[in-house]
Formats: structure tokens, sequence, C-alpha cells
């Protein structure tokens, strides 16, 4: 069974979403900045100010290769994992993409004050060149909700009716309506 992988910028909703859509399915969810915090015993925040954006990078990498492995579980990257075109080839190999798009605005309406993501931190300028050079990266995905305007449940249903009418099989039954 193929996995579900949520990609998208900061603040489109992916782990909100993930773990909705798992329940959905009654799949396992999993939140790869989760798993590196849980791996290293840092927090993001923290693995990025005492050892750098490259040792987060490298972690990053180590637990996307060993999560593609796996099979029926719904991943919520971080925004910045499909920038790297193996973490994106490996999630392929064994996954649906999934690209969760949101306005600017939205984003920062959502995330804008929050302070737990060291590559918010810039100026609007910066954000907005960040999301702007990223958009290449996501438009690889399988396909793309726009969460702009959306509440988790019509996002996720949007999901299940575009996941349906891919495959040919109950792949993605919907289990539970909680
Ligand atoms: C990042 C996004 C964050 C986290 C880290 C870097 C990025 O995840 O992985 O702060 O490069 O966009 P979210 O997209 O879940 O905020």
């Amino acid at each position: 069974m193929r996995n579900i992988v949520l990609i998208g910028f900061m603040g489109t909703g992916k782990s909100t979403v993930g773990k909705r859509l798992a329940q959905s399915l009654a799949w396992d969810f999993v939140d790869t900045d989760c798993v590196i915090g849980e791996v290293t015993s840092l927090s993001v925040t923290e693995i990025f100010r005492r050892h750098g954006e490259t040792r987060f990078r490298s972690e990053e990498r180590i637990v996307v290769a060993r999560l593609s492995q796996q099979g029926q579980i719904v991943i919520a990257t971080g925004g910045g994992t499909v920038v790297d075109s193996r973490n994106l080839e490996a999630l392929s190999q064994n996954g649906i993409i999934i690209n969760l798009h949101a306005s600017m605005e939205a984003i920062l309406s959502r995330i804008g004050h929050k302070n737990d993501r060291p590559l918010l931190k810039g100026t609007r300028e910066a954000i907005e060149k960040l999301w702007t050079e990223r958009q290449v990266c996501y438009a690889q995905a399988d396909f793309t909700v726009d969460t702009s305007q959306k509440n988790i449940d019509e996002v996720v249903s949007e999901i299940l009716a575009r996941l349906g009418r891919m495959t040919d099989n109950n792949e993605f039954t919907r289990v539970s309506e909680s």
C-alpha cells in the first residue's frame, strides 16, 4: 500500500490536514519534523540554532529515506523537504505526492505570529521570495489542493475525492467521519 505524502510551504496545513486524513483512513500519521525532533532530542529551532540548517537537512534526508520504505502512512513533510530532489524521488517511489498550496496572505495570517520556524524570521519580502522559488518544487506533486479558503474537513474531502478518482480500487476509503 502506498503512502500519502503532503508537501508544500510552511503554514499550508500539512500537519493538521495530514492528521485528519490519517484518522479518516485509519492509517498512521507521521510528521517528519516531529521524527527529526525525536531522533535528535532537539526542536527544529534548536537544531537550526545549535547546528545550522545543513545538519537539519541531513537529519531530514535520513528520516525521509526511512519513511519512504514504509507503506500506508500519511506523511507530513517540512516546507523545505522536497527542495532536495533526492527526498522527492524517495517519497515518490512509494507514495502519492499531494501539494498543499496557500496564498502568502493565508500563510502569514496562520503562522506569521509564531516563533517556531527559523526560516520565517526574515522580512515579508524574504519569505515571499522563498515561497516563489519553491513553487517549482511543489508543482511536481501528483496534484495540488489550495487550502487558502478552506477548512480542514473541506481539504480532507477534496483529497479523498481526488485520490478516489486516481485509483480504481478501494485503497483510499474513508473509515470514519470524525
Ligand atoms: C521548513 C519548514 C518547517 C521545518 C523547518 C524548515 C522550511 O516545517 O521543516 O523549519 O524549510 O520550509 P513546516 O513546513 O511544517 O513548518
